[in-house]
């Protein structure tokens, strides 16, 4: 009997052995939602502790989670079917580290570490600084390996806060029936396993009406989003952040459209209100409002990317971003990295001080579009040889962002070089005032 359930517990352990872990915030102060996969119907259990709390130097005792799971059809073969387990550790400490591992209570992952720091809803105010990384278009492919390499090194010997993932992942999560999902989900899991994972749809998560998507990623919930990880926004540090999703401009209906644009006034109003405790107010979404044309290619010349979509958004967007004073526009899916000055209606407005690396005053949206991490495609898009005027600096590159936020007036953001395996570009932005308008 023994040896027949060692047998097997061997021969399936592939199949029970936990994957493809990510960490995400959820809608509430203090928690972190974990999600994993198994290719077997088993148990979704955490075990976290606390560790190296200032004021409790040992870790304390390991506090179990019973989470959920759900069958997935990743694919149209019955060999395709996956079990995604989640679950939320609560009562977090912004002051202290965690360790934890997820699994069915005989299977268990192995440990991985984050930081009890959570977005911050509720006084008394955490409005120390951080810094984020900023990044899109991530696939599979050798293009994406610099940088996972490069941000594995990161996460090992540097310490950042989390990764905002600007749309666009794996190439494609549903391809090959959703091994490339599975695939890229595992190359991610040093980074995503210990860092706060936060996703927004890109184009290329579109197949299928967006299943792999809202399937894989658990983002934060509120009354409109119904679930779907497509839009929410978070309050960190000094800064609130609005992950939302201009797909839905291209492939849904007014009525979808009109539910996430009524979403994203009410918050950015309230994120208004709140503005001398957080003064930073980011965006983030896939499509861009504005890059550069390539003049030169013919071929390029009609490209849509940055000729008629970004029309249509600044048609459906610049004047909600404009008139509640968004400090900076992350934008992707063009494979290259551009950073704009301060744009409204297609010209340069001028801050109080502009220099090459530095905005001090500015007085509209910076938009920095950042959607080289390395895709299926490789440059099919490179950066204009015709930047417009408002172009400060253009790189094909891969690489990604790292966006440090010190306090209400100093931003710096720096953009990466995954094989230069250095810095190629900086901003520092200074507020003179909560907002520009
Ligand atoms: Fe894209």
């Amino acid at each position: 009997m023994l040896f027949a359930f060692l047998i097997i517990s061997t021969a399936s352990g592939g199949w029970l052995y936990p994957e493809q872990i990510h960490l995400s915030w959820t809608e509430n102060e203090g928690e972190m939602r974990a999600t994993w996969v198994t290719y077997l119907p088993v148990s979704s259990v955490i075990s976290f502790r606390s560790m190296l709390c200032l004021d409790i130097p040992n870790p304390t005792e390991w506090i179990y989670v019973q989470g959920s799971s759900k069958k997935f059809q990743a694919g149209d073969k019955i060999s395709n079917i996956e079990y995604i387990h989640t679950g939320v550790m609560t009562g977090l400490r912004s002051e202290c580290k965690y360790e934890y591992s997820v699994g069915d209570g005989l299977f268990w992952s192995d440990l991985n570490v984050f930081s009890g720091r959570t977005p911050d809803y509720q006084a008394p105010w955490d409005t120390r600084g951080f810094e984020i990384i900023v990044l899109g278009d991530w696939g599979t492919g050798p293009n994406g390996q610099y940088t996972r390499h490069i941000i594995n090194q990161e996460a090992k010997f540097r310490d950042f806060d989390a990764v905002l993932h600007v749309g666009d992942m794996a190439y494609d999560l549903d391809d090959n029936n959703g091994k490339v999902g599975d695939q890229w989900l595992r190359i991610v899991q040093p980074i995503s396993a210990n860092y706060a994972y936060m996703t927004l749809p890109g184009n290329h998560e579109k197949d299928d009406n967006f299943t792999h998507y809202k399937q894989r990623f658990n983002m934060p919930l509120n009354d409109a989003n119904q679930g779907t990880g497509y839009f929410y926004s978070f309050d960190y540090g000094p800064a609130h952040f609005v992950m939302f999703d201009t797909e839905v401009f291209f492939y849904y209906s007014n009525d979808t459209q009109q539910t996430q644009l009524n979403w994203l006034i009410q918050d950015l109003q309230k994120a208004n209100q709140n503005r001398d405790l957080r003064p930073w107010l980011i965006l983030l979404s896939h499509h861009p409002l504005y890059c550069s044309v390539n003049w030169e290619i013919p071929l390029l010349q009609s490209n849509k990317d940055c000729g008629v979509d970004t029309i249509k958004l600044q048609n459906d967007l610049e004047e909600i971003f404009y008139s509640n004073a968004v400090d900076i526009y992350f934008q992707a899916h063009v494979h290259n990295y551009e950073r704009e000055s301060a744009i409204y209606h297609n010209k340069t407005v001028p801050s109080e001080y502009d220099g090459p690396h530095i905005h001090i005053g500015p007085k509209a949206p910076i938009y920095i579009t950042n959607g080289n991490a390395g895709n299926r495609d490789g440059h099919n898009d490179p950066t204009s040889p015709t930047p417009q005027e408002w172009a400060q600096y253009w790189s094909n590159d891969y690489g990604y962002g790292r966006l440090k936020i010190f306090n209400d007036t100093h931003l710096y953001y720096e953009q990466y070089s995954a094989p230069l395996v250095d810095t190629i570009d900086y901003v520092w932005v200074i507020k003179t005032a909560k907002r520009y308008n």
